[in-house]
C-alpha cells in the first residue's frame, strides 16, 4: 500500500481560491493519496461518481464534500503507459484504471487493433515512438510516464522444434532495438522533460553489463546495448526516474511472491532470476508513490511461489535499493 500523508491543508491545493467556498476550503484538511503529492496537470471535471464515492458526503454537507471531492480529484496523478498494448503494459494500463481514486490512466499503443484490445477508451493514444510528433498529445499533462515500450524479436519462419536446434529471430526494418529501445525511449524522454512531467518509470532488463549476452545476439539487434543507452540518457535526463531492470518475464499471478532487489547483474548468478509480469506491473506502479523509489536503478526478481513472504510493504522494498544506475 501507498504510504498516506494523513492530511494537507486546503490553502495548499488551491493557493489563489476565491470561490463562495473559499472559507470551507481554508478550514478543512483534506486527505491526499500519494506522499509525492502531484497535483494533476490537467483540468479535471469532478463526476458525480466521485462525490457519490466521497465518503463524508452525508456528514459535512455538499459544499464541503464538493470542494474535497474536486482536491481529491486534482490530487490524481496523470499517468501514461507506452507500450500498453504489450503483455506488461497492458497490466499495468488495467491496475492503474482500477485504482481510478488514485490515478487517471492514459495509454499509448501502435495500432487501432491495440488500442480495442485494451477497451478502446479514449485515454488510449495511437501513435509511434519513432514519430516524437504523435508522442506529443498523449504526453501533454502528464504527471508521470511508465515506458514499456520495447522492440519486438519475430521468429524466422521454418523454425522445427522437432530437430533440436533453436529458433532464429530477426527485426523488421526500421524497428530495430537501435530505433526502438534507443531513438524511441530518447523521443519519449525528450518528450516528458519538454512537457514537464515529473516521474518516469523505464522498464529495462538484466544482462545490460554483459555486452556477450546471448540476447545481443538475438537477429543482431544488441537489444541490451541500446536498452542501456537509453537508461542512461534517463538518468542523466535530471528527470526523476526509476529504473526496473527484470529479470526473466513469466505470464503468472502477481502479488504472491516475495519480490527480490538486485544489481549489476548478480542476481542472474543465483536461481532468483525470473519475476512475473503482474509482479512487474505493480511495481511500476508502487514506484509512483514513494520518493525511495526516485533516482533509482535496480535489477528486480521474485523467490520462487513459497518461499518467503509475499511482498507488501513497497516502501522497505525500495529502501532496498542502494544504487542510481
Ligand atoms: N521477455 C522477457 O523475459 C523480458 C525480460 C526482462 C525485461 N523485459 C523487458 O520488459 C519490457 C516488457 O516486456 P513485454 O514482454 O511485456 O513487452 P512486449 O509484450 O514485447 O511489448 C512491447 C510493446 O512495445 C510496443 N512497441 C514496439 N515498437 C513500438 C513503436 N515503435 N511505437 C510504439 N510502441 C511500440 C509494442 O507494440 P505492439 O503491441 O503494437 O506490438 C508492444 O506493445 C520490455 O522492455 C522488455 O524488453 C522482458
Amino acid at each position: 500500500m501507498a504510504t498516506r500523508v494523513p492530511f494537507v491543508s486546503s490553502t495548499t491545493l488551491f493557493p489563489n481560491q476565491c470561490h463562495k467556498y473559499c472559507y470551507v476550503a481554508k478550514s478543512l484538511p483534506l486527505p491526499v493519496s500519494s506522499p509525492s503529492l502531484r497535483l494533476s496537470s490537467s483540468s479535471s471535471l469532478i463526476s458525480l461518481a466521485t462525490l457519490r464515492n466521497y465518503k463524508g458526503l452525508k456528514r459535512v454537507g455538499i459544499r464541503t464534500s464538493l470542494v474535497v471531492a474536486m482536491a481529491a480529484e486534482n490530487s490524481k496523478s496523470s499517468v501514461l503507459v507506452t507500450g500498453a498494448g504489450g503483455r506488461t503494459g497492458q497490466i499495468v494500463y488495467q491496475k492503474l484504471k482500477e485504482r481510478p481514486n488514485q490515478y487517471a490512466a492514459r495509454g499509448f499503443v501502435r495500432t487501432e487493433e491495440s488500442k480495442q484490445k485494451i477497451g478502446d477508451a479514449d485515454d488510449v493514444f495511437i501513435g509511434d515512438i519513432r514519430d516524437t510528433e504523435s508522442l506529443i498529445p498523449a504526453i501533454q499533462g502528464i504527471d508521470a510516464l511508465i515506458i514499456l515500450t520495447s522492440a519486438v524479436p519475430l521468429m524466422k519462419p521454418g523454425f522445427d522444434p522437432t530437430q533440436g536446434k533453436r529458433p532464429e529471430f530477426y527485426f523488421d526494418e526500421g524497428a530495430y532495438p537501435e530505433q526502438v529501445d534507443w531513438i524511441g525511449q530518447k523521443n519519449q524522454i525528450d518528450a516528458a522533460k519538454a512537457a514537464g512531467v515529473k516521474q518516469i518509470v523505464l522498464i529495462g532488463s538484466m544482462g545490460g553489463t554483459d555486452l556477450n549476452h546471448p540476447l545481443n545476439s538475438l537477429g543482431n539487434g544488441n537489444i541490451l546495448v541500446w536498452k542501456r543507452k537509453a537508461e542512461q540518457y534517463l538518468a542523466d535526463s535530471g528527470i526523476p526516474y526509476t529504473i526496473i531492470r527484470a529479470g526473466g518475464l513469466q505470464d503468472k499471478e502477481g502479488g504472491i511472491r516475495e519480490l527480490i532487489i538486485g544489481k549489476d547483474d548478480e542476481l542472474l548468478q543465483t536461481e532468483t532470476r525470473t519475476i512475473t509480469r503482474s509482479d512487474v506491473a505493480e511495481v511500476c506502479i508502487q514506484a509512483l508513490n514513494f520518493e525511495e523509489a526516485q533516482f533509482k536503478a535496480f535489477d528486480l526478481a521474485s523467490k520462487p511461489e513459497g518461499v518467503g513472504s509475499p511482498t507488501k510493504d513497497f516502501k522497505a522494498l525500495f529502501s532496498q535499493i542502494i544504487t542510481r544506475f
